[in-house]
C-alpha cells in the first residue's frame, strides 16, 4: 500500500491509473477503523482495479469543538488493518493539502438536511460535502462507498454528487454490527463498559419497533422507543424519526411505496451514537 501527503501526488498517480484503463474506488474515513469500514473496503476492492482510502478528521464537520477534539485518532493501526483489507492506496492528508483555502461554500440540500442530524448538528452537512466534494475533486475515482449507518449522509453525498454532476457512482453499504447488536462506529471505543452496555438500547430498540410494525402505526412506535429510552439513567435520547428513505421526511403511515426507515441518535453519557433500521426489508 502506498502512503500519500500530497494531493497533487495522489491525483497525478490516479491520473495514471485512469489513463491506463483502470478502474478507481474510493473509501473516505475519517480513521479509528473497525470492520465497518474495512468492508467498504473489501467491496471497494473485489469492485475496482484499485481501491483509495483516505483518513481525514474533517473540522469542518464538526459543530462542537469538544467532540472534534475527543474524535479517536489511531494511524498506525489505521494503515495497518487498511493494507491488510487489500487497500492500494491510502492518503493520510493535513489540513492545508484538503483546504489550501478556507472553504466558504455553501451547499442547498434540497430539504434533505431538514430534519434528524441536519437539526441537531448546524453546519455539519455543509462540512461534509465541503470535505466528500474535495477528495473528489483530488481522488477523480469511479466509484465511492459509504456505510448505510449514516443514512442521512448517504442520501446528501448522492444529492450532491449528482446535482454537481460529478462522474461518481455512490454505492451504499450495509451496516455492520457487533455480535450483540451494536452497530460498528469509531465513536464505541470512547464507551467505558458500563456505557458500552447501555449503548444497546439503541439497536434493541429498533429490532423491537420492526417487530411492531404490523400491528402499530408509526407514531405509536415512535412513542414507544422514545419511552423507552426515556427510561435508562444515562442515555439521553436526541431523535427518533420513522421517516421516508427518499425524502427523509416522517411520515405518519407504513404505505407501500416507499422505503421506510427508523433513525435514532443518543447520547450514551458524554459520546453521541446513531443507528437506523430498514422497516421495508
Ligand atoms: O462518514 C464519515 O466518516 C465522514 O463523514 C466522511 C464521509 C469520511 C467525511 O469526512
Amino acid at each position: 500500500m502506498d502512503v500519500f501527503h500530497k494531493a497533487a501526488l495522489l491525483t497525478a498517480r490516479i491520473k495514471v491509473l485512469r489513463e491506463s484503463g483502470k478502474t478507481v474506488g474510493f473509501v473516505p474515513t475519517m480513521g479509528a477503523l473497525h470492520e465497518g469500514h474495512l468492508s467498504l473496503v473489501r467491496t471497494c476492492k473485489q469492485q475496482n482495479d484499485f481501491a483509495v482510502a483516505s483518513i481525514f478528521v474533517n473540522p469542518t464537520q464538526f459543530n462542537d469543538a469538544n467532540d472534534l477534539r475527543r474524535y479517536p485518532r489511531m494511524p498506525e493501526k489505521d494503515r495497518e488493518m487498511l493494507e491488510s483489507a487489500g487497500c492500494d492506496l491510502l492518503f493520510m492528508p493535513e489540513e492545508k493539502e484538503v483546504y489550501p483555502e478556507p472553504d466558504t461554500r455553501r451547499f442547498d440540500f434540497g430539504g434533505l438536511d431538514s430534519h434528524m442530524e441536519g437539526k441537531h448538528r448546524p453546519g455539519h452537512f455543509n462540512g461534509v460535502a465541503q470535505v466528500v466534494t474535495r477528495l473528489f475533486d483530488i481522488v477523480c475515482p469511479h466509484k465511492a462507498y459509504f456505510g448505510l449507518k449514516d443514512f442521512q449522509q448517504l442520501a446528501i453525498i448522492k444529492k450532491i454528487t449528482a446535482d454537481l454532476h460529478y462522474p461518481v457512482e455512490i454505492v451504499s453499504c450495509p451496516i455492520v454490527r457487533e455480535s450483540d447488536g451494536l452497530a460498528m462506529s469509531s465513536r464505541n471505543r470512547l464507551l467505558s463498559e458500563e456505557e458500552r452496555k447501555q449503548a444497546l438500547i439503541l439497536s434493541e430498540s429498533l429490532f423491537l419497533a420492526k417487530k411492531m410494525k404490523d400491528r402499530h402505526t408509526p407514531q405509536e412506535i415512535r412513542k414507544f422507543v422514545s419511552d423507552r429510552l426515556k427510561a435508562v439513567a444515562g442515555v439521553e435520547l436526541e431523535y427518533f424519526e420513522i421517516i421516508s428513505g427518499t425524502s427523509l421526511l416522517p411520515v405518519h403511515t407504513w404505505g407501500d411505496k416507499e422505503e421506510i426507515i427508523g433513525c435514532i441518535a443518543a447520547r450514551v453519557g458524554k459520546i453521541r451514537l446513531i443507528d437506523n433500521i430498514n422497516f421495508s426489508l
